[in-house]
Parts: C-alpha cells; sequence; structure tokens
C-alpha cells in the first residue's frame, strides 16, 4: 500500500550536531524534506550540511532565548516557517546522593527543559497564526519516576513530559499538534560513556525511524522499544513502598 504523503515540507531539529538528532536530519532530508538542524557545534552542523543538499544550518545555543528567537526567524525568512519542531538538544550528567551539585541540576534544566521552552515560545506565534504546526520534544522514559543516579536528568525529562501534556489539548484548538518522544536507550554520544548495562539498547538509525512513523500517527506518546516502554510505565504504577523496595534490590550501582 502506498504510504501517505509526507506531511512536513519544513523541520527545524534542535540537538542535531549527533546522536538521535543527527540521525533524524539525515532521514528526514532524504525524504526530501527541508531540514534546518541546530547546536553549538558549528563544525558538526557543517559536515551534516555536507552530507545532503536539503539540510540548513543555524548553530544556537538554546540556552539564549533571544537567539532561539532570532533563529526561528531566519529559518522562516531563509526558508519557510516550519511545520514541524523536534526538540532533540539535550545533555545527561550522571549524578546520585554522593556527587550531587546544584550547579549540574540547574544546567541540565536550562538546557533540556528551559531550552526546549525556548525553541516553543520562537515558534509559536507564527505557528498560531497559521493554525498549523507539529511540536515534538524529546524527553525519555528516564521522566517516568524518579531513577537513581538521575538525579539531575530525570526531573528535566518529567517537566517536558509535562510541558507536553499541558500543551496538547490546549495547541489542537489552534490547529497545532504536540507529541513527546519518550527514547529508551539509544547508542549516541550521549550513551557512549555509561558504565551500566543499558537493557534493548538500540541504534540511532531504528530510534530515528521509529520516531518518524511516530510522528506521522495521531498518538501522542512515541516511546520505544516497546519492551522497555512496558517495564518503565509499571514501575510508574507501582505503589511507593514497592517502587523503592524493587530501586533498592534491583538498580545496580558502578
Ligand atoms: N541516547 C539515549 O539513550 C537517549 C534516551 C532518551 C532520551 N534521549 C534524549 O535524546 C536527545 C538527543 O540525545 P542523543 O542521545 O542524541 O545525545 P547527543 O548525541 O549527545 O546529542 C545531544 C545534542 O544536544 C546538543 N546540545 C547540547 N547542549 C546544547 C545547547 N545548549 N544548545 C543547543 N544544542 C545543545 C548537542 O550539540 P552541541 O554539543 O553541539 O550543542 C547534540 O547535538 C536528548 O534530549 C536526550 O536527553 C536520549
Amino acid at each position: 500500500m502506498a504510504q501517505p504523503a509526507v506531511p512536513w515540507k519544513t523541520v527545524w531539529i534542535t540537538g542535531a550536531s549527533s546522536g538521535i538528532g543527527r540521525q533524524l536530519a539525515l532521514d528526514l532530508a532524504s525524504m526530501g524534506i527541508t531540514v534546518a538542524v541546530s547546536a553549538r557545534s558549528a563544525d558538526q552542523l557543517s559536515e551534516l550540511v555536507a552530507e545532503n543538499s536539503n539540510i540548513h544550518s543555524y548553530p544556537l545555543d538554546v540556552t539564549d532565548l533571544a537567539a532561539c528567537r532570532e533563529v526561528a526567524k531566519s529559518i522562516e525568512a531563509d526558508i519557510a516557517p516550519p511545520d514541524l519542531v523536534i526538540m532533540a538538544a539535550g545533555v545527561w550528567i550522571i549524578r546520585d546522593i554522593e556527587s550531587f551539585q546544584a550547579e549540574d541540576s540547574i544546567r541540565a534544566m536550562r538546557v533540556n527543559y528551559e531550552g526546549a521552552a525556548g525553541v516553543v515560545d520562537a515558534v509559536l506565534p507564527s505557528m498560531r497564526r497559521r493554525r498549523a504546526g507539529h511540536i515534538a520534544p524529546v524527553a525519555s522514559v528516564a521522566g517516568y519516576r524518579g531513577i537513581p543516579r538521575a538525579v539531575t536528568y530525570a526531573p528535566t525529562k518529567a517537566a517536558l513530559i509535562s510541558m507536553a501534556e499541558a500543551m496538547r489539548t490546549d495547541a489542537q484548538r489552534h490547529g497545532i499538534k504536540v507529541q513527546i518522544i519518550n527514547p529508551g536507550f539509544v547508542r549516541t554520544p550521549m550513551t557512549d560513556t555509561n558504565d551500566f548495562p543499558m537493557p534493548f539498547l538500540m541504534e540511532p538509525e531504528d530510534a530515528s525511524k521509529r520516531i518518524i512513523a511516530g510522528l506521522r500517527s495521531d498518538r501522542f506518546e512515541i516511546v520505544f522499544p516497546a519492551r522497555l516502554a512496558i517495564i518503565m510505565k509499571l514501575l510508574r504504577l507501582l505503589p511507593y513502598g514497592l517502587y523503592f523496595w524493587l530501586m533498592a534490590r534491583f538498580v545496580q550501582r558502578a
């Protein structure tokens, strides 16, 4: 059966210099979509641009709100207002009770959550005017519950999930689609240094395929792989007593 037409002409991806964002840029560009890519590393973005002429570089630090607004304006002027915005910019900092530092929590929240909020702010006025658009932050199944050693990271992803949930119904009334992307473990520079087992680890190519298929669907949450998603969703339902009992017994420590 023929695939329905691609629903986007212009896509903006933040966090596109490596990992999941980079793979998404390559895959969407190969579908004939014009892709604006952002991250701080201009060199890595230039290498990406060299791979496909549908890709255009817009270096950006998402923690700079004014710069987010400027980049959104530039994309609109140079190409078109993005039909779809994927916020994949993120940092993963392993921290626990022994290594906790407020500076890390603040940095992670600034990039992962406030950075996404800055990009939403930058594209929303145009989407509201056009009564069209599609917004998809990349959170994580780590945002479902407080997980040991994710004291810095998990709250940022919980905040993103909550933001997308809070926007979804209201945005629909304005003709704007909001989804949340919750990957399990994907092999990228972010996970390359992890010193613990990563169940059901996936390749970025596989993750990108699943994300694109999910973005073409109407479901709110794009979550994968299924086996990890089921485990994490069950953990979310457990009462605190049982949840902490399981964490104390089964979560490995380095
Ligand atoms: N890999 C996984 O297992 C996994 C699982 C669940 C969720 N995620 C989420 O998926 C997203 C992509 O992660 P990844 O695994 O692909 O990691 P990655 O390869 O490390 O990519 C992270 C991206 O974020 C960009 N970035 C970091 N700080 C930024 C800032 N201040 N402004 C703009 N861009 C910034 C990085 O580029 P620059 O350094 O050049 O700025 C890079 O392009 C993240 O939000 C991550 O939390 C990943």
